[in-house]
C-alpha cells in the first residue's frame, strides 16, 4: 500500500432492501421461505489511496454513500467486494453518540471508550481532566451525568475529546461537527491542524464546504455510490459546486422566497461596455440594476443586494438601511433600483447577484437568488490569487528610492459615461511605452 496511510480498493457495499409484503406472515407464507428483497449498492467499485499525514475530505449529495465508505474504512461494515487496509492506530466519529452507552455518565463513558480505543487505565486517567477540559463547561458540569440527558452538541463534544485523546495515527470524522457550536467548530479546525502537524491522517465528511477547502489536501466526490472526482481538495470540491449549480439553474432560474406584493423581475450588471456584459474585468466600475414589478403601494421599503461566489462564500451585501438610503415609496407596477459600485475590488472568478425587497417591518416581499451569473476576469494591475483585487505593485524601498505612493484603481466617484475600462488604460499604457 506503499506510502498510504489507508488504501481502499475495488470496494463495493450493497444493502438488502426488504420489501413491505415481507413483514407480515401472510406475506412470507404465501411466499414459502424466499424472502423477496433488492439489492442496493450504496458503494460500486470504489479505489482510493489516502496518503499519511494528509486531511482527506469526502463530499456529494445525501445518500451518495459518504458515510457508508466511512463505515466501511472503520471496519464497522464489511465491503461485499474489495478490500481496506490502513496502517496504524484509528480512532472514529460517526453518527452522534455512536460508541457511547446512554445509561452511563460522562465520566464512566470516558473510560469505557477510550479503553475501546485501545488507551490503557493508566493513560486514561493522566488524560481524564483534559479530555473533559477540551469537551468545554457544559459538559464538565454534567460529566457525572448520565449521558442520555446531554445535548446532541455535548455528545459530540465529549466523543470528539475522546477520540482525539486516543492520539490516533488515522481520525475518521463523519458530518457530526457540524452539530458543534461555532466556538467548538474552530477548536475542531486547530485541532486538525495541530494533528496534520504531527503527521497523522484525517478523514472527514462534510458539507461545509468552505470549511473543508481550507483543512482538506485532497478530496473524493461521491456520487450515487461512485466516484465522481478524486484529487486536490480546491479542484473536487469546485467542480462539485460547479456541477451542483449547473443542476440547480437548468433546473429554473434561481431561488426565490417572499410573500410576493413585489416580484423580482431580474438583476442586470452594466458596466460602459453594456448591460450583461460577458466579463467584467477587475476594478471595473458596475452598476446592478434590480427590476421589480410591485401589486400593490409599499411605502418605507428597503432592499437588500448581495454577491456571492459561486462557491457560495459571500463576497458582499449592501441594505439600504445599513447604507442610511431611504427608497422612495413603491408604487404599484414596474420599478428598478441601481447599486453603483465604484470599482469591482474581486479577482477573477464567477459570482451570484442576489436581492431582496423588504417592508417596513422587514418582511420579505421577494427575495431571488443566483439568478444572474457574474464572471470575472483580471483587470489592471494583475495580482496572483486570492478573492479580492488590491490593485497592489510590487516595490524596493531604499534610501535613494522613496517609497512612491501605490497607484489606487477605481478610486473617487466615477462617472460611466467618461469612464474608461482598466483594461484599455493597460493597452493605453503598452502603447505609450
Ligand atoms: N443500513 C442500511 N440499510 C439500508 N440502506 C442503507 C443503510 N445504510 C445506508 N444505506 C443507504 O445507502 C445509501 C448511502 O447512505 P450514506 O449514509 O452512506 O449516505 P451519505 O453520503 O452519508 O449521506 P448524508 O450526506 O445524508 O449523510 C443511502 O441510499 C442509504 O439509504
Ligand atoms: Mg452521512
Amino acid at each position: 500500500m506503499g506510502d498510504s496511510a489507508i488504501s481502499v480498493s475495488g470496494v463495493s457495499k450493497n444493502f438488502r432492501i426488504f420489501s413491505e409484503q415481507n413483514r407480515s406472515l401472510k406475506g412470507a407464507i404465501l411466499r414459502g421461505n424466499r424472502t423477496r428483497y433488492e439489492e442496493f449498492w450504496a458503494l460500486r467499485d470504489i479505489d482510493l489511496e489516502i496518503p499519511q499525514g494528509k486531511t482527506f475530505g469526502l463530499l456529494g449529495n445525501n445518500g451518495s454513500g459518504k458515510s457508508t465508505l466511512l463505515k466501511c474504512m472503520a471496519r464497522i461494515l464489511k465491503p461485499n467486494k474489495g478490500e481496506i487496509h490502513h496502517r496504524g492506530r484509528m480512532a472514529a466519529m460517526l453518527e452522534v453518540g455512536s460508541g457511547f452507552h446512554p445509561e452511563l455518565t460522562g465520566r464512566e463513558n470516558v473510560f469505557l471508550n477510550s479503553a475501546i480505543l485501545g488507551m490503557t487505565r493508566a493513560e486514561i486517567e493522566r488524560k481524564f481532566d483534559s479530555i473533559v477540559d477540551f469537551a468545554g463547561e457544559a459538559v464538565a458540569r454534567s460529566i457525572d451525568q448520565p449521558v442520555k440527558n446531554y445535548s446532541s452538541g455535548m455528545y459530540v463534544r465529549l466523543g470528539f475529546s475522546v477520540s482525539i485523546h486516543v492520539e490516533p495515527d488515522i481520525l475518521l470524522v463523519d458530518e457530526v461537527l457540524a452539530v458543534g457550536d461555532m466556538e467548538f467548530q474552530e477548536q475542531c479546525m486547530e485541532k486538525f491542524a495541530d494533528l496534520k502537524r504531527d503527521g497523522r491522517t484525517v478523514v472527514v465528511v462534510s458539507h461545509a464546504l468552505d470549511q473543508m477547502r481550507t483543512f482538506c489536501d485532497y478530496a473524493a466526490w461521491l456520487d450515487n455510490g461512485q466516484i465522481a472526482r478524486l484529487g486536490v481538495a480546491n479542484d473536487v470540491i469546485s467542480s462539485y459546486i460547479e456541477d451542483e449549480h449547473g443542476a440547480r439553474s437548468a433546473a429554473g432560474a434561481g431561488v426565490r422566497f417572499g410573500t410576493g406584493e413585489v416580484v423580482i423581475d431580474r438583476f442586470e450588471v452594466i458596466t460602459d461596455r453594456g448591460v450583461n456584459p460577458a466579463q467584467v474585468h477587475s476594478y471595473e466600475p458596475v452598476h446592478i440594476r434590480m427590476h421589480y414589478t410591485a401589486k400593490e403601494r409599499i411605502p418605507d421599503p428597503s432592499f437588500i443586494v448581495s454577491i456571492d461566489h459561486v462557491d457560495g462564500q459571500s463576497m458582499w451585501s449592501n441594505h439600504t438601511k445599513d447604507a442610511d438610503y431611504l427608497p422612495a415609496d413603491v408604487r404599484p407596477g414596474p420599478g428598478s433600483l441601481d447599486v453603483v459600485i465604484p470599482a469591482l475590488n474581486f479577482r477573477p472568478g464567477t459570482f451570484y447577484i442576489n436581492g431582496s425587497v423588504h417592508s417596513s417591518d422587514g418582511g420579505v416581499l421577494d427575495c431571488l437568488n443566483r439568478s444572474l451569473k457574474m464572471t470575472v476576469i483580471a483587470g489592471d494591475p494583475k495580482e496572483s490569487g486570492g478573492l479580492v483585487a488590491l490593485g497592489s505593485h510590487f516595490d524596493e524601498m531604499t534610501p535613494e528610492r522613496p517609497m512612491k505612493k501605490a497607484k489606487a484603481p477605481g478610486q473617487g466617484p466615477v462617472d460611466l459615461e467618461t469612464y474608461v475600462s482598466p483594461h484599455k488604460r493597460g493597452e493605453d499604457r503598452r502603447q505609450r511605452s
